[in-house]
């Protein structure tokens, strides 16, 4: 990793980050094994959020405090534009990008994709699996594809 982050997160083996300038993180931030930051847009992190091992993460990314964020995770808040025309090439046509907000205490489960322009809301929990089309709303709990709720976390009584 050339250049630097700002702010000292602990990193795991063979993370990469192609921009540590884009990069700034709080304090206690981890990210295990294997993840990759993409470079050309910001990539924002509050304290205490970890990341499991092999996360991609694409900017622009606003990412909150204390979330945990499951292994295989895909953040891309750009993807190849879907309205390219029919005589254009993906590879050369211009990209759709929308920040992705992701707030305080989320948890996202293992093997989930966040796709451009989505909000995942404080206290919320994605299932593992999951594909989040639509904003996450303070709380909830969704999961699937595309990710649904299923409950609400105060339904639930504490063991
Ligand atoms: C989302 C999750 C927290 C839900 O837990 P829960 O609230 O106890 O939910 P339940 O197990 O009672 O399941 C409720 C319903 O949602 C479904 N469901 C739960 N998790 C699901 C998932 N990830 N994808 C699709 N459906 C799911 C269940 O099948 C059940 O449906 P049913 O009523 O038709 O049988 C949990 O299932 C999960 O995905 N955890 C992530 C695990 C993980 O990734 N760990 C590693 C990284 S930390």
């Amino acid at each position: 990793m050339a250049g630097f982050v700002r702010g000292h997160p602990t990193l795991a083996e063979h993370v990469v980050i192609r921009d540590p300038s884009c990069v700034g993180v709080g304090k206690d931030v981890y990210f295990g094994v294997g993840c990759y930051l993409h470079d050309k847009a910001q990539i924002e992190i509050g304290d205490m959020t970890h990341f499991g091992p092999y996360c991609v993460l694409y900017g622009p990314l606003l990412i909150g405090n204390g979330c945990c964020i499951g292994a295989n995770t895909v953040i891309a808040a750009r993807q190849q534009h879907p309205n390219c025309p029919l005589d254009e090439a993906f590879a050369t046509y211009g990209q759709d990008i929308r920040l992705i907000v992701i707030e305080d205490n989320v948890w996202i489960g293992a093997n989930v994709t966040v796709v451009p322009g989505i909000t995942i809301h404080t206290g919320a929990i994605v299932g593992a699996g999951s594909v989040v089309t639509h904003d996450v709303p303070r709380n909830a709990v969704v999961a699937g594809v595309p990710a649904r709720r299923i409950r609400w976390r105060e339904d639930r009584e504490l063991p």
